[in-house]
């Protein structure tokens, strides 16, 4: 698909097909990443990747922050269904530094957001669906240590990823957005 296509269509999908990226297309999703608009260099996002075989897991760190911020019987069935929903998911931390004046935390924020998104979009030019959630579960305490955060970091996105559940059809939106109230120009 062409980029400017993609750009203007691109749309999320909360349901999957069971494949995940091989090793290689994974790379190639998490280089783009990689290569973000970055005030300083200071390449403030970190990656991890939640395979099938770690989503038991990521169920528990789920429960365990349901239970730290009491968020109620219905929070734990959410946590089963979403550790079962797609075959990968990439959590990207924000690693914020509040020492540098230059660059201040919110730049930093915007950087690793820009991070998430081009998992996004280089998952979806490889054919996959994604959709990117975050919930308060990401301020979990077991989680952001199973995460590798310090206390200054920030869990932004868990990127949900995976084949479409109709092979070879991503989801696009229909129509691009029209720009009617978004724009002003000085001239
Ligand atoms: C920072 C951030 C957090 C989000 N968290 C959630 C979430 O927890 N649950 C959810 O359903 N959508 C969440 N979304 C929105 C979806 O990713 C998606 O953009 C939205 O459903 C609109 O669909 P579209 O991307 O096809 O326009 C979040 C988006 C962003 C940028």
């Amino acid at each position: 698909m062409q980029i400017l296509d993609l750009l203007h269509h691109r749309r999320s999908n909360k349901k999957f097909g069971d494949k995940a990226p091989t090793p290689e297309q994974l790379e190639q999703i998490l280089k783009a990443g990689l290569r973000v608009p970055d005030h300083g260099k200071l390449k403030p996002y970190r990656f991890v990747v939640i395979e099938k075989s770690g989503m038991p897991q990521l169920c528990e760190l789920f429960k365990a922050a349901v239970e730290e911020f009491d968020m109620g019987e219905e929070r734990l069935k959410k946590a089963e269904k979403l550790s079962n929903q797609a075959p990968m998911i990439i959590g990207v931390i924000a690693k914020l530094d509040h020492s540098i004046a230059k660059v201040p935390t919110w730049e930093q924020m915007i950087t690793a957001g820009c991070s998430s998104y081009a998992i996004q979009l280089a998952a979806n030019s490889l054919g996959f669906d994604t959709v990117w959630i975050t919930n308060k579960w990401v301020n979990g305490s077991a989680l952001r240590s199973a995460f590798g955060c310090q206390e200054q970091d920030q869990v932004i996105a868990l990127i949900m990823l995976g084949s479409p559940e109709e092979e070879g059809k991503i989801a696009l939106a229909p129509e691009s957005e029209s720009l009617d109230g978004f724009v002003n120009y000085i001239r």
